[in-house]
């Protein structure tokens, strides 16, 4: 069911490429419906070239014969088609429960226009119930996490089997358990200004458009104004 939701959003999203576009390629289990139903299309002939937000994402987009670029060859990307774990009525997000929150941030910035897919579990009133991930770099990380500690942050480290999770950038991540987001730019700018943070995953007026698939089996969108 969730992933009847998760299928439909994707593949709404994905209607919106057209030849000639540069892609970015999210992470997890609701952009990978968008990556098929993108391989699906390029299959068709849609002349597109992709960048991906992760090592997974790359290797999917590979298995499908999607045209890869990176940032050596591009420097902007038209439209994005990312996951998230929390979206609010205003459009803010935060991302990056599936480890890839960096790659993410660094392609949506250079984005024309984010596409943020999800299902309808996905919607809040306010950001802060799915712990806010924090990218963290490893040396001093212990201090780093005392650091989010003493902010209110309530972090955990998060945990591959019984060593750190890693991600494709070779850094940590800290989970932190907020409950409530009352104040999301002061908490971003707090977090960030941190040494030994590299960047969190509040996504704050970066996405355009919100497509969530719903448990009724419709689609709805939210567009920025
Ligand atoms: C990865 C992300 C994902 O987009 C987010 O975690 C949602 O994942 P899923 O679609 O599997 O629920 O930010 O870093």
């Amino acid at each position: 069911m969730g992933t009847d939701r998760k299928r439909l959003a994707a593949e709404k999203a994905a209607g919106y490429l057209k030849d000639g576009m540069i892609v970015g390629l999210g992470t997890g289990s609701t952009a990978y419906w968008a990556i098929r139903e993108i391989g699906r299309l390029v299959k068709e002939g849609l002349s597109i070239q992709a960048i991906a937000t992760s090592k997974p994402s790359e290797a999917h987009a590979r298995r499908l014969g999607i045209p890869l670029v990176t940032f050596k060859d591009v420097d902007r990307i038209d439209i994005t088609i990312d996951g998230a774990d929390e979206v609010d009525t205003q459009l803010q997000v935060i991302k990056g429960g599936g480890g890839a929150l960096l790659r993410e941030k660094i392609v949506a910035s250079a984005t024309k226009e984010l596409i943020i897919i999800v299902d309808d579990e996905k919607l809040v009133d306010q950001l802060g119930r799915f712990p806010l991930p924090v990218e963290i770099v490893p040396f001093g990380s212990e201090r780093t996490l005392r650091q989010l500690d003493a902010l209110g942050c309530n972090p955990e480290l998060r945990m591959h089997e019984d060593t750190p999770f890693v991600t494709d950038n070779g850094n940590y991540t800290a989970d932190c358990r907020l409950g409530q987001i009352e104040k999301p730019y002061e908490l971003h700018e707090a977090i960030n200004r941190m040494v030994g943070v590299v960047d969190n995953g509040l996504f704050l007026d970066m996405a355009h458009r919100i497509i969530i698939g719903c448990s009724d089996g419709t689609v709805n969108e939210w567009e920025k104004r």
